[in-house]
């Protein structure tokens, strides 16, 4: 295969990730991607950050084989426990992990108080092991004066989606359980990349708060670190996307399912 045109490979613990995929194909829709969900080991949220690794590094050597081009890891549980060891081991890989939206959070609530000398409230939604996660840590202490963060894990709630149903009353019920106490935040940051899928939901729950999600701006950085290495797909060809996943075959067929859905 000509080397421009081998396949982006995008992976998550599961179903999660078809988020980033999205952004990604709409961006560049001649690229050829290979999606890999790891719905057999999912949720990572829930599990030691060894574990995690431990399980990242096995889907990418995978990948690998496969002649991926480029790697992006869209899963924020998988990014903190993983992302820089996979660096130290490839390093001509280009690899881009996804992280919470939180800078862009930051900036609309500056720009919501501007002059009042107010902080803005924000509400970070991510999985349990996220957010015990020391790159988490970092990320929020370099907001903490101009923000009011407020960390919260959301446990379960990838494997509530990850059963195929978005829109299920168990989610709603959850959510709203979860979130009817933040009825004051200015803006929540989807910190989990199986969130999108539920947001609608979200927004309902906490109708004034402003929702970011860093779907779109992993996906736009991993087209700019591909091109930067030449690798960009010019063959003008539509691109074909690969699903594969490490649980049953029709997980594939979901992965496809929540790429075509309304969200
Ligand atoms: N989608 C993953 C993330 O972005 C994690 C979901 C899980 O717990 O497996 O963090």
């Amino acid at each position: 295969m000509i080397d421009n045109e081998r396949p982006i490979a995008v992976f998550d613990s599961g179903i999660g990730g078809v988020s980033v995929l999205r952004e990604l194909v709409a961006l560049a829709p001649n690229e050829n991607v290979i999606y890999y969900g790891d719905s057999a080991n999912a949720p990572y949220g829930e599990k030691s950050p060894e574990l995690v690794r431990e399980l990242s590094f096995a889907v990418v050597e995978r990948l690998l084989k496969m002649d991926a081009k480029a790697l992006v890891v869209a899963c924020n549980t998988a990014t903190g426990a993983a992302v820089r060891k996979l660096r130290e081991k490839y390093p001509l890989l280009p690899i881009v992990g996804i992280e919470p939206a939180i800078k862009p959070a930051v900036l609309f609530g500056e720009q919501l108080y501007k002059g009042t000398g107010r902080l803005s409230k924000i509400l970070v939604m991510a999985t349990p092991v996220t957010i015990s996660q020391d790159k988490f840590h970092l990320l929020t202490e370099e907001y903490e004066q101009r923000a009011e963060i407020i960390p919260l894990p959301c446990p379960h709630l990838a494997e509530l989606i990850e059963k195929g149903d978005p829109n299920s009353a168990e989610i709603k019920v959850y959510l709203r359980e979860l979130l009817s106490p933040y009825g004051d935040v200015d803006a929540v940051v989807l910190g989990c990349t199986h969130y999108p899928f539920v947001k609608r939901h979200i927004e309902a729950t906490l109708p004034s708060s402003k929702i970011f999600d860093g779907g779109f701006g992993t996906a736009r950085e991993a087209l700019r670190r591909i091109k930067n290495a030449e690798l960009e797909n010019i063959s003008g060809k539509n691109g074909k996307i690969t699903f594969l996943s490490s649980k049953a075959e029709e997980t594939s067929e979901l992965y496809r399912r929540f790429l075509e859905m309304n969200i």
